[in-house]
């Protein structure tokens, strides 16, 4: 049996007392790309803070490459390949580009190579390397955050909403890059609001409901089936 990239099981997380997550069973195989949809307060970006060490689960396994990682602090997380793009932008507002990714460098990749690979994935990111980060566009600072991703070469990569606030364009522009880090072997979970760009990318789509994942499957099969959940039926 091959071992998936992640192994989420019968997982229970909280805030208070108030139960989130209900028991979420969820796998991404290796080298898959993985949607997460579901409506508002659905519990996916607990899940997301879950995996990457935020937020303490109440019960329940994690596994990372069939390691038992539900105790692992984010350093031991980032050892094993994961790599997380939280929810909001993910750059320091008052550096410039460059110096975003000169930071980025400390985790143990040389500064150059930061900065020629995120330059030519995103060759926009060039021309604005002297532009503090905070006044780029939505889209701009989004390809920032993933530069990051990149550099990091990591096994598994989680993507909270790529898409907030961005123009339908720009959404496209960045799934292709998505789509060709997918091709390179990695691993990616991601929850999207807009359902049509996840089915169009990922392999998989997991349903997530009140605190559960209500179904999962191919695009196809989930697109027939669960349009009223995944447009926002009953959290
Ligand atoms: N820090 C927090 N403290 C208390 N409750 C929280 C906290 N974060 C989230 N919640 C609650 O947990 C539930 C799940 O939130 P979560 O952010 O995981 O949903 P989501 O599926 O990501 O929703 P959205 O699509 O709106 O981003 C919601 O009811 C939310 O109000
Ligand atoms: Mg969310």
């Amino acid at each position: 049996m091959v071992v998936p990239m992640l192994e989420v099981v019968g997982l229970h997380a909280a805030y208070g007392r108030i139960e989130v997550l209900r028991g979420v069973d969820l796998a991404v195989p290796k080298g898959a790309v993985v949607a997460l949809l579901g409506p508002n307060g659905a519990g996916k970006s607990t899940l997301i803070k879950c995996i990457s060490g935020l937020h303490t689960p109440t019960s329940g396994d994690l596994h990372l490459a069939g390691v038992h990682v539900q105790d692992a602090g984010a350093d031991e997380l980032a050892r094993l390949g994961l790599c997380t793009i939280p929810e909001g932008r993910a750059v320091f507002p008052n550096l410039t580009v460059e110096e975003n990714l000169r930071l980025i460098s400390y985790a143990g990749v040389a500064a150059d190579a930061v900065i020629d690979v995120a330059f030519s994935y995103f060759p926009r990111l060039r021309e604005r390397r002297s532009q503090l980060a905070g006044t780029l566009s939505g889209g701009e600072q989004q390809m920032l955050a993933m530069s990051r991703a990149l550099a990091s070469d990591p096994a598994l990569l989680l993507l909270d909403e790529l898409s907030m606030g961005l123009a339908p364009l720009i959404v496209d522009e960045l799934y292709e890059t998505v789509a060709g880090i997918a091709a390179s072997g990695v691993s990616i979970l991601c929850i999207e609001q807009f359902a049509d760009t996840a089915l169009r990318v990922a392999d998989y789509v997991a349903v997530m409901s009140g605190g559960r994942v209500v179904a999962t499957g191919e695009p196809a099969e989930i697109r027939d089936s669960m349009v009223d959940v995944i447009l926002g039926g009953a959290a």
